[in-house]
């Protein structure tokens, strides 16, 4: 394993936070006093009359016209134009702040439509847990608004597979319920290739949420998330409500606790279809349709990417360093103070050899390698595609070969590969083989066997890449997938 953790999902989402924060704050607390060691403790310094009123300041945020480059931008361009995305990332870096993307109807046309979530609903049955049905802040049973297939003149009885009761659930949405699709990446096509997009150029992990709602009703409380978002309005209009942040840049994993919510927003604005807001970490928000809308339907995307912060590389260091044996070693407490001193000395220089001018490159670079694929396959009528009598024709593509690094080791007549979130090393004189796989979106059999022809047998190949496709590093796609 590459960087010691596998993290196999992006952050919590909306729902998540809005349920924590509805319904355990205290717990929350508690969590967080033990956490930090010491119980939850107020300390005033005036009293309470020399405190001044807190007043209500309303902040100006910045709308920028996305005009119609965002039209043809991919992946995050789309959401940030006409910012170029890292004159975005680097404003952000210096001064986090909320921005609205003014956009045209038809600049996310496509993305998700009415039909689009009916048939999500559907035809792939959508249900909880992705799917959440919310009323007056709270969650709304599932067996209010499910159904076991009998009875819906659908389906034969057989495996009790619930599905929802579209009469039950248009009620609970004539009477002011908001409608939550979770992870709709995952099952509604158009909205995977937009996170596909965004994933593979920032090498992070993407989750999209869909929020519909009809009546001038707050489907969630106020709320923060822990990681940014980007909140697409698909479908109809929305008032938002930004309420500022109460501590800067929090986290769920946070040693100090953030569940104090301000009472006023300090910005508020209507997203209309093709508006992006950019709510960064930490900001209190809610939303509702606005009055003069009630019975209008809205669908907005929640977009976030997983957040990777310096605890990370605190992480990614940690790996590095337990190759060295004192890091491995118990650390000598009970022992003189000179062997103390040493053992410490010891860990200092250690880690001052990580931190030197490149460990950013370093960083990146590894982060970027643990990008994976991992639930790609190319299921065909040979599970071991070298018996196949097309194989010369199967294409080959490296997992993970956007974000692949290779770093030769001439001392130990070997290479390593960084890629799909594994390390393998390989002999030296395989490298040709793999700067052809890594430099391809994909190539045939054939054509890999041409690369080195002369240098290897074609038996010598053929065993490379059982090997590797044995081990999930390469793909093999049937010559008729498109
Ligand atoms: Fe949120």
């Amino acid at each position: 394993m590459f960087l010691g953790k596998r993290h196999a999902s992006a952050g919590p989402i909306d729902y998540d936070v809005y349920r924590r924060e509805q319904r355990h704050d205290e717990a929350v607390l508690s969590f967080m006093s033990k956490r930090v060691g010491v119980p939850k403790l107020s300390i005033r310094l005036e009293s309470e009359a020399e405190v001044a009123p807190v007043e209500s300041t309303q902040v100006s945020i910045e709308e920028l016209d996305a005009g119609g480059s965002a039209l043809d931008a991919v992946g995050i361009a789309r959401m940030v134009a006409p910012l170029a995305v890292t004159d975005f990332y680097t404003e952000q870096y210096r001064r986090p702040r909320p921005l609205v993307f003014r956009g045209t109807d038809d600049r996310f046309a496509g993305l998700i439509t009415w039909d689009g979530l009916n048939d999500a609903i559907c035809n792939r049955n959508l249900r909880p847990p992705q799917l959440h049905v919310i009323m007056d802040g709270v969650e709304v049973g599932n067996d209010l608004f499910q159904v076991d297939n009998l009875g819906l003149g659908t389906r034969q009885p057989g495996p009790f597979v619930s599905r929802v009761d579209g009469r039950k659930l248009a009620n609970f949405l004539r009477s002011g319920a908001t409608f939550i699709a979770n992870a709709i990446h995952d099952y509604h096509a158009p909205i995977r290739q937009l996170a596909e997009e965004i994933e593979q150029g920032l090498a992070t992990y993407v989750n999209v949420n869909l929020y519909a709602s009809w009546r001038s009703t707050r489907g969630f409380a106020t709320h923060w998330d822990d990681h940014d978002v980007y909140i697409i309005q698909a479908v109809g209009e929305k008032e938002w409500h930004l309420f500022g942040e109460t501590r800067n840049l929090p986290t769920t994993l946070d040693n100090r606790p953030n569940v104090e919510r301000p009472d006023e927003p300090v910005w508020s604005g209507k997203l209309t279809s093709g508006d992006v807001l950019y709510v960064p970490r930490g900001w209190w928000h809610d939303a509702r349709v606005d009055q003069a809308d009630d019975g209008k339907g809205s669908i907005h995307l929640t977009l976030n990417t997983r957040p990777i912060t310096g605890t990370w590389v605190l992480r990614w260091l940690e790996n590095k360093l337990l190759d060295h044996e004192v890091f491995r070693q118990n650390t000598p407490l009970a022992a003189d103070e000179a062997s103390r001193r040493d053992y410490f000395e010891r860990l200092v220089e250690l880690i001052r050899e990580q931190l030197v001018a490149d460990v950013g490159d370093r960083f990146a670079s590894d982060i970027r390698a643990s990008w994976t694929e991992a639930t790609r396959t190319s299921l065909s009528t040979y599970i071991e595609p070298w018996k196949s009598p097309l194989w010369r024709s199967f294409r080959l593509s490296l997992k993970g070969r956007r974000h692949a690094a290779m770093e030769t080791c001439p001392a130990k007549g070997s290479f390593v590969l960084r890629a799909n979130g594994m390390e393998r090393e390989f002999d030296l004189r395989c490298l040709d083989l793999m700067r052809a796989l890594a430099g391809a979106e994909s190539l045939s059999v054939e054509e890999f066997k041409g690369v080195c022809r002369g240098r290897f047998s074609d038996e010598f190949i053929d065993d490379f890449l059982k090997q590797l496709i044995k081990d999930d590093a390469v793909l093999a796609i049937h010559p008729s997938a498109p």
